[in-house]
């Protein structure tokens, strides 16, 4: 395949890169980057060799209209550079932010040498190794966040995170199950309530490139101080709903689901560990549901028949809530089986 040929950057682009002092007057050249739902981000070949810009739209690219304000690329910067102390490397090298622009510009990562986890488990690669490097460096920024409690006011995002997790997933899907209104106005309440450590927001297959040096975590536009059993819960969401993406390899789906959690359960140390599974496994069924139901459908999910599956099993955990992730990695098993 031949490479596409450079093209002029768009003008805000050049306009923060020269501003950050990351290049003189010529002409930059560059490519924009497929993939970005809500920002453009581009490649865009400097002196000192490519870097990676990427600016956040005001309006996502999604069916439904939604909006988040462009300051949460100061956010992803912020929660950038903190990983990065607590997991060194786990994230793009940040290089630059230019607040009035929503630019963030970061290291390039060429795909030679970094593909996305989530193209990896569609070709049925689910192996174990890199569910349990993920976990690593997820529990990692969590337990450094959580013993920097001073880093809370960093992120005063309790509204963005509203607008663009809570609402969209959990209260969008709530008002398509009045029997289940209670429930998810408990899961919203304590997840707002559960204020411990730096949160991602979109930990996803999608947001996770694996290079050389192991898993590299983009995209951290939700950032937020809050319920670390979010962003696990996101995460292990993935791994549940791919087994309909990938049937023939769905049990390796579930084994990273286990090394998943067995890894991250293992290294919590700033609360009670079995506290955390219980908000996971009470959140973790609404979130499920919420990918077929809410305003942010998972796009492989495309048959009626399997939306009835993930109904049911969230639905039933929903109603009986349960403590352990065990517990619902076996609901969906038992449904898988049938
Ligand atoms: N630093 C980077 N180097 C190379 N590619 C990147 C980098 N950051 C993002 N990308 C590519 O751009 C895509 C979208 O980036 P992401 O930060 O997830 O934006 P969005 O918020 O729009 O989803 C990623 O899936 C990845 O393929
Ligand atoms: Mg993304």
């Amino acid at each position: 395949m031949l490479a596409e040929s450079p093209k002029a950057v768009p003008i805000e682009f050049a306009n923060a890169l020269k501003q950050l002092g990351l290049c003189g007057s010529t002409v930059l050249q560059g490519q924009p980057l497929p993939g970005g739902i809500s920002s453009d981000i581009w490649r865009i070949d400097t002196a000192q060799g490519p870097v990676c810009a990427k600016r956040a739209l005001p309006k996502l690219r999604v069916s439904a209209d939604w909006r988040a304000p462009i300051q949460r690329n100061v956010y992803e910067a912020r929660w950038m550079r903190i990983a990065n102390l607590a997991a060194p490397g786990c994230t793009p090298g940040l290089i630059g932010q230019h607040e009035e622009s929503g630019i963030l510009v970061m290291s390039y990562l060429p795909p030679r040498d970094y593909q996305l986890w989530k193209e990896m488990l569609s070709q049925g690669q689910a192996d174990v190794a890199t569910a349990r490097a993920v976990a690593r460096i997820l529990v990692r920024i969590h337990q450094y966040s959580a013993a920097h409690p001073e880093l809370a006011s960093e992120f005063p995002t309790d509204e963005i995170f509203y607008n663009i997790r809570i609402e969209p997933y959990l209260v969008a899907t709530a008002k398509r199950y009045p029997d289940l209104a209670e429930v998810f106005s408990s899961l919203v309440a304590t997840t707002q309530a559960s204020k411990r450590t730096l949160v991602h927001g979109d930990v996803s297959p999608k947001n996770i490139l694996i290079g050389p040096g192991g898993p590299v975590f983009l995209d951290a536009e939700c950032a937020w101080w809050g319920d670390p059993a979010f962003d696990l819960a996101f995460l292990t969401n993935h791994l549940l709903l791919k087994c309909l993406w990938c049937p023939a390899v769905a049990s390796s789906f579930l084994g990273c689901f286990d090394t998943t959690v067995d890894t991250y359960l293992g290294e919590v140390d700033w609360e009670d560990a079995s506290d955390l599974e219980r908000r996971t496994a009470h959140l973790l069924p609404g979130l499920f549901l919420a990918r077929v139901d809410g305003k942010s459908p998972v796009e492989y999910i495309t048959q009626d028949s399997q939306r009835e599956r993930v109904r049911r099993v969230a639905r039933a955990l929903l109603l009986n809530p349960v403590s352990r992730l065990s517990e619902v990695r076996h609901a969906w098993q038992k449904e898988l089986k049938q």
